[in-house]
């Protein structure tokens, strides 16, 4: 896939400074795009701009303050696509004993930053634009420990289905990330997963890689929209 749809295209990447993020981001500077990545941590965000060989602009951002979102795409300007790539800090726990506190917090950043993320870029964004955000399969299929974040995918996913209506022409679209590698060959994580019974039919955890070709598929195709794509080895499946 040659990606000259992006070429020249000024993509904001919430959530870029690592992981899925920032991998999607190296690739989109590879496209030719003009890349802007955001984030909390300044340190993060410098590491990453490192790797990216200083070909991004950077801005320090919690989209779980509402207000700090509206100043950021005022700051930032014109654009053609938004990216939210939002991790929150605590994901998993028993659903009778983890706190609904921290419940509660996971929300605010990856459900209300992304909600966020996608109402406040919508005065900047242009008309062929998109907004894609980032679900996770725990949506789909009941994994014990898994409730909170299982919930928060959900919302993300019937958000994308609403927007996709409401925001036309603009496209509205989610990736769902399966288990993903956190470094190459991260297989310590994987045959903990196979302990809890996890397996997917590829045997095996996908990588950042497979899942940003995923994002820009999404970004690129002008005939979707209201789309959650998953990207998972077949899990759902099995
Ligand atoms: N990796 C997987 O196996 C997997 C599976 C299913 C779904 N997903 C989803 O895929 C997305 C990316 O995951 P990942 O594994 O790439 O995570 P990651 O490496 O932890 O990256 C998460 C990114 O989100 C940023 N972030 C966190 N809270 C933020 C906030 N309040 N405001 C702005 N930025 C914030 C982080 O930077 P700062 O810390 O600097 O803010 C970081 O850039 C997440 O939505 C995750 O839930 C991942």
């Amino acid at each position: 896939m040659k990606n000259e749809e992006l070429k020249n295209r000024r993509v904001i990447v919430v959530g870029g400074s690592s992981g899925i993020g920032l991998k999607l981001s190296e690739e989109l500077i590879a496209v030719g795009s003009e890349v802007v990545i955001a984030s909390r941590s300044v340190e993060k965000l410098m590491a990453a701009k490192r790797q990216l060989d200083n070909k991004v602009t950077t801005y320090e951002l919690d989209a779980r303050d509402e207000q700090a979102v509206i100043r950021f795409f005022f700051e930032v300007g014109e654009i053609d696509h938004v990216v939210a790539a939002i991790k929150p800090d605590q994901v998993t726990g028993n659903f009778v004993t983890m706190p609904s506190s921290e419940v509660r917090k996971a929300f605010e950043a990856k459900y209300w930053g992304q909600c966020y993320v996608a109402r406040h870029c919508l005065p900047y964004l242009s008309k062929e634009g998109s907004i894609l955000l980032t679900s996770g399969i725990a949506s789909s299929r009941g994994y014990k420990g898994y409730s909170g974040i299982a919930a928060i995918n959900g919302a993300i996913e019937s958000l994308v289905k609403a927007l996709a209506v409401e925001l036309a022409p603009i496209r509205v679209n989610a990736v769902s990330p399966g288990f993903i590698e956190r470094f190459q060959n991260d297989t310590e994580r994987y045959d903990a997963l196979k302990l809890f019974g996890i397996r997917p039919p590829l045997d095996r955890m996908g990588t950042h890689k497979e899942v940003s070709a995923a994002y820009l598929f999404l970004l690129q195709n002008q005939y979707t929209s209201g789309m959650t794509l998953p990207i998972d080895g077949g899990e759902l499946c099995a």
